[in-house]
């Protein structure tokens, strides 16, 4: 089959930030598409971030608006799409698996179209082993090009040959894309996009380009439409969503203000991801602090406890300056819980730099931690970081031991709730039982509740009568709903 490279990634151009403004746009659907799914289906795999969770929902729209049917079924799917990671080895070995097994239904259905799109799609390599290997992916966009999938899909079924669009530099700020949401009770809110801060073992910055923020005017706009459509909970997403508005020229607003500015819209819940221990500001805390709706919940990445290792790793600030930040949050922002992500056997990481990650957990009283063993990903600086004397065994021992203390984190963390009474969005069923209500609590605390369905999608007081690792027990003790 013939194979139509529009656009394909180059590693040395990802790495390089344009002088150029951000460009907005408005999203208009070709009416020449729009009929292009009447009755086919499409199954949709997600893997990754919120980021890729939200990209999802934008993908999810477009194909709707173009007559698709979602389907739960992958063998009768008519369209297969895999929005995908890149942030581990792992993820991408999950992925090409995947990809493999496909190999079979494309064999049984030979008009089946399969796409492949987000983090993976932006790797020089993965296209070169895609185009080479994997025959059976008919077409591939990356991150900055979701708008394009419409004419991306229509070209790949009407002239039958496959179809590489991926940019190397940062697209445009594409408004009003069509999202269909996986929730009607929490919503994502991007907020920005891509990553300047090039920590030295990470592929985002060159996955999703140069930072570029959303106007205020935009997302205050999306969020007043989540409110009268009832959403209870927006979660504002960003690689580092402490540096909003630090693009913008010409005029001055920043997450601080945006905190203080959707606070007022009067929405029951507000969160945020990631943050960025470098960029959070006092102003920031202040709108936490001061705003009932924005909850006392912050998941603040350290990576490592270890000075050397933090340098090595592009971090930008010290340990203590990242303990005097949780120290300032505590203080200031009482009944705050606090999480991280930590980076365990990176190059250089020695015993006595793993005991101050150890350390550094216990003094800054982490209730919980994402926790993971370092990845080569090529691209970046750490890949050629060498280091013998980090062996798999000292890597999943050191993992080991990094994750009983996280656990003792959750666990401590849930008892400091036990017989309070907390507030509790309930979500819906608990997965396993099916009579039992779950939901979080304001410290993002997972709760199970024995109670009626009737309390799905309301904000309920709940008295805490069990603290497990990783979940509390409640009952539900008012009853004017
Ligand atoms: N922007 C966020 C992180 C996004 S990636 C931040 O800086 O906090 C989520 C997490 O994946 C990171 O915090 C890091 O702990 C982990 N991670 C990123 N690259 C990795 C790699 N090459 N190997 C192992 N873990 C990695
Ligand atoms: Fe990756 Fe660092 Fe950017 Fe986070 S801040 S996305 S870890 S480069
Ligand atoms: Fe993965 Fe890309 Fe998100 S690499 S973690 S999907 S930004």
């Amino acid at each position: 089959m013939k194979t139509n490279i529009i656009n394909s990634p180059k590693v040395i151009q990802e790495r390089k930030r344009l002088d150029k403004n951000n460009v907005f746009k408005e999203f208009v659907l070709d009416e020449s598409y729009k009929n292009l799914g009447k009755d086919k289906t499409y199954y949709l795999y997600t893997y990754g971030c919120q980021g890729n969770e939200s990209d999802s929902e934008k993908i999810r729209g477009l194909l709707e608006e173009m007559s698709f049917t979602i389907t739960y079924d992958l063998s009768k799917a008519d369209l297969i799409l895999m929005n995908t990671c890149a942030i581990r080895k792992n993820a991408e070995d999950k992925v090409f698996g995947e990809l493999g097994r496909l190999k079979q239904l494309k064999r049984k259905n030979p008009n089946l179209i399969i796409g492949l799109s987000g983090c993976m799609a932006q790797e020089e390599s993965v296209i070169n082993k895609l185009l080479t290997k994997y025959q059976n992916v008919d077409f591939i966009f990356g991150t900055h090009n979701i708008d394009s999938l419409p004419k991306i899909l229509y070209n790949t079924m009407s002239n039958i040959e496959r179809y590489v669009d991926v940019l190397s530099y940062e697209g445009d700020i594409v408004e009003n894309i069509p999202i269909v949401r996986e929730s009607n009770i929490k919503a994502w809110v991007p907020i920005m996009y891509g990553c300047d801060e090039f920590c030295t073992y990470c592929i985002v910055p060159y996955t999703r380009g140069k930072e570029r923020s959303r106007l205020k005017e935009n997302i205050i706009k999306e969020v007043e439409g989540l409110i009268k459509e009832g959403y209870k909970e927006i979660t504002l997403l960003g690689q580092n969503v402490n540096a909003y508005g630090k693009d913008f020229v010409g005029f001055k607003y920043d997450f601080g203000d945006l905190l203080n500015d959707l606070s007022k819209l009067g929405i029951e819940r507000i969160r945020f991801t990631t943050n960025n221990p470098k960029d959070f500001d006092d102003k920031q805390i202040e709108a936490i602090k001061n705003s009932s709706n924005i909850m006392p919940s912050i998941h603040l990445p350290v990576q490592s406890g270890s000075n050397k290792v933090l340098h090595k790793m592009n971090r930008k600030y010290t340990k203590e300056e990242f303990i005097s930040l949780v120290d300032k949050i505590y203080k200031e922002i009482p009944n705050v819980s606090i999480t991280t992500d930590i980076i365990v056997g990176f190059p250089s990481e020695t015993e006595e730099d793993f005991k101050e990650t150890l350390d550094l957990f216990k003094r800054c009283n982490f209730e919980g931690a994402y926790t993971f063993i370092f990845s080569k990903r090529e691209g970046t600086p750490a890949y050629s970081y060498i280091d013998e004397s980090i062996t798999e065994e000292v890597q999943y021992d050191r993992l080991y031991r990094l994750n009983e203390l996280v656990n003792e984190g959750y666990k401590r963390g849930n008892l400091r709730f036990k017989d309070k009474i907390v507030k509790v969005l309930i979500e819906g069923t608990s997965k396993n039982q099916p009579d039992t209500l779950m939901g979080y609590t304001e410290n993002n605390k997972l709760v199970n509740i024995k109670g009626d369905s009737k309390y799905i999608g309301k904000i309920v007081n709940v008295k805490i009568v069990d603290a497990k690792t990783w979940s509390l027990d409640g009952e539900i003790i008012d009853d004017q709903n």
